[in-house]
């Protein structure tokens, strides 16, 4: 890694730049306010900026400090970092326990009767109020304790691999740290996902358990989670093989479902298993860089790719942004909306609130079931004070209108946060005054499955804020904007992002597959962890992302590879080609745009476009549908046979077609491609 003499985000600027009154575009600039930043955790920008110019300078000293404040260790570690890029091994020879950093270290405490997790269920579809619980510390630690004495006696251990496949209900999170408790790896499933996306993810990770429920609610519908389960055990591959054979039992959660199949010998219901169990479970005495967890997402080829982080710097990464980005307290009551089958549900709805001994709130529904309020309804009847979304939600919320806030006390509110996808102005100050009344600081944060948490973000109480602008690096990050030959390219030009330094959270690697983890993200630029985002920095050093420059769409917060996406499309009968693209859309971000080549003979008919929808829907999952199916005669290709992506994505903007076409096989395939919206 190349050696930074001063820290950035001044890299390229003078010391005084990062001065308030120095700001550009001062009109635009929000600076937290005083009474904000005298009970910040962090307080000035000066406070903000020594600790960050320290976590650069001397990383080894700043990790080693905040890693023994931070954590409970069995055994303390002997060496903080040991990099071999790409490489790292965070902590050396520490010890410890991350249930235990998030449960047992409160039994003694004043914590251990505060609520870990309040919960609320979706309002049932003849109007019924949903199901409450509240688990405190205490609680959730028994519950904890018993279900990993559950997992042990169906013969889990340590290593082994266990993918759960739940709603958003509290034993998501007690089935994670149990998993944690004795060493097992998770691979949580998005409960939106395809039987054939469940399979695809045991057979790449060689689960021995699935833990799942009858079924969950959303939107007054249930979704049938076990009898996705059953349909992925069921799949085979091209040769006849089973391809979740791995799977020796599944655990199954009652909650709304009847007609569910057991089967005999390999099938289990939680509350059953329960009985045979006692609460007593130590926790495993794990090694710093013992696998935590697995979690699935999108890349610009292929299957998605099984990203790993490992116990003690992922937990160290939640655990302090949490504490820093959302200035938690302990009076706070802090909702972080994702599900826990995204990385935002792992580090900040369980993960990192619990570490801090906080209380997160867990709402199962959608944000508009039954009515656009749900949300605020939520914040007024819990008084949660700190609320973390996702900007598709917040333009939502915008186009529904302001009487549904309007209808709901959200003076508990003293912080907001943003995150998954880029936040437009307009709709970062609406957040700010319909949801903040003005008065809460906005964190946008930058981050991804891969950095397993925050990385560019504001601290609210020292830095000031600009609508649009992730702001500045978090401790220990060190992010550049390059051009293609790895140069740092001069304020306010666009780039690629890439981080130039090792972070304790980072992945460890892809499971299973260390070539595609090395060509991913350390081949791009050299010695840089390529992120995959194009980004341009301000004058004042203020990071601006513009979103993915690789094949992911980033749809309403959700990653999406054109490449799955165009996968599923031909592997129906119908299909012969196909190339998908994103198309701006005002409500998520992006849209997702199908051009498909039909097989000859095939009528391009209408309901086929639904059909093709469908099968989308059912090879990866409802979130990876294309919003618009184009038939088309033939795709826009250079000579050498590579599609031309560019071209599509501006045949699908409705944008006039501009820049170099020369390269084009056939030139009137684009007058053609202009006619395919019907
Ligand atoms: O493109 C960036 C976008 O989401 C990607 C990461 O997606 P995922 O791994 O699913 O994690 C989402 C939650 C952390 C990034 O490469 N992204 C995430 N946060 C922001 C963002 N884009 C702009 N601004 C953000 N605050």
């Amino acid at each position: 890694m190349p050696k930074k003499k001063s820290a950035p985000p001044s890299a390229s600027g003078t010391p005084s730049s990062h001065n308030i009154t120095s700001l550009s575009h001062e009109a635009r600039v929000f600076k937290p306010a005083p009474e904000f930043s005298t009970a910040a955790h962090v307080k000035s920008l000066a406070a903000y900026r020594k600790l960050y110019d320290e976590s650069i300078q001397h990383p080894d000293k700043f990790w080693s400090r905040v890693a023994k404040e931070e954590l409970v260790w069995f055994s303390p570690f002997k060496k903080v970092l040991q990099w071999k890029e790409p490489v790292a091994k965070w902590f050396i020879g520490g010890r410890l326990n991350l249930a235990y950093n998030c449960l047992d270290r409160w039994l003694n405490t004043p914590v251990a009767n505060k609520a870990a997790i309040i919960w609320e269920g979706e309002p049932n579809a003849d109007g019924r109020p949903g199901e409450e619980r509240t688990l405190t510390y205490r609680q959730l630690h028994r519950e904890v304790c018993r279900f990993a004495n559950v997992l042990k006696r169906h013969g889990i251990e340590k290593g082994d691999r266990v993918l759960i496949y739940l709603p958003m209900v509290p034993e998501a999170a007690i089935a994670m740290l149990a998993c944690a408790r004795i060493g097992a790896v998770h691979s949580v499933v998005f409960g939106g996902f395809s039987a054939q996306s469940v399979a695809d993810r045991v057979a790449d990770s060689g689960a021995r358990m699935i833990i799942t429920a009858d079924g969950g609610y959303r939107r007054g519908a249930t979704v049938q989670l076990k009898r996705n389960v059953d349909d992925a055990l069921a799949l085979k591959d091209s040769d006849g093989n089973q391809i979740a054979a791995s799977v020796k039992s599944v655990i199954v959660l009652r909650r709304c479902c009847n007609d569910i199949h057991m089967k005999e010998a390999r099938d289990v219901w939680w509350h059953r298993e329960l009985e045979y169990v006692t609460p007593d479970c130590p926790a495993a005495k794990l090694d710093s860089e013992a696998p935590l967890f697995i979690l699935y997402t999108s890349g610009s080829t292929g299957k998605p790719k099984g990203i790993f982080h490992t116990t003690a710097g992922y937990l160290l990464g939640a655990k302090l942004t949490t504490r820093l980005v959302f200035d938690l307290k302990p009076d706070d009551v802090y909702w972080c909306t994702a599900d826990v089958g995204w990385v935002t549900g792992h580090s900040y709805v369980v993960y990192g609130p619990l570490a801090n001994g906080g209380t997160s709130l867990m709402y199962e529904g959608a944000p508009n079931w039954p009515e656009p309020d749900r949300f605020w309804r939520i914040v007024e009847k819990y008084g949660v004070s700190i609320l973390y979304t996702a900007p598709t939600a917040i333009r939502a919320f915008m186009k529904w209108g302001d009487e549904w806030p309007g209808k709901h006390n959200l003076k508990s509110l003293r912080l907001l946060g943003s995150v998954g996808e880029p936040i437009n102005p307009e709709a970062w100050m609406w957040y700010h005054n319909v949801i903040g009344g003005g008065r809460c600081p906005i964190v946008d944060t930058w981050w991804q499955t891969e950095t397993g948490a925050i990385m560019i973000t504001p601290l609210p109480g020292a830095i000031p804020t600009k609508p649009g602008s992730a702001t500045l690096p978090f401790f220990g990050i060190l992010p550049e904007v390059v051009d293609d030959k790895g140069v740092e390219v001069p304020r306010n030009t666009g780039g690629k992002l890439v981080i130039r330094k090792p972070w304790p959270s980072m992945l460890r690697g892809v499971w299973g597959d260390p070539v595609r983890f090395k060509q991913t993200y350390w081949s791009e630029v050299q010695h840089s962890y390529f992120t995959g985002d194009g980004c341009r920095q301000d004058q004042d050093g203020y990071f601006w992302i513009v979103g993915r420059i690789d094949d992911v769409l980033n749809v309403a917060g959700h990653r999406i590879g054109t490449a799955e996406v165009e996968s599923a499309l031909v592997s129906h009968p119908s299909v012969a080609e196909a190339a998908v693209v994103g198309r701006p859309d005002e409500l998520k971000g992006q849209a997702l745009v199908a051009f498909v080549i039909l097989k000859s003979g095939v009528v391009a008919k209408h309901e086929l476009r639904e059909e093709l929808r469908q099968h989308v829907g059912k090879e990866i999952g409802p979130v990876a549908k294309p919003d618009d199916i184009r038939f088309a005669e033939a795709l826009p290709k250079t000579r050498s046979g590579k599609i031309m992506r560019r071209l599509l994505k501006q045949v699908a903007s409705g944008l006039e077609i501009k820049g170099d076409t020369t390269t084009l096989e056939d030139y009137n395939v684009l007058a053609k491609l202009a006619q395919t919206s019907e």
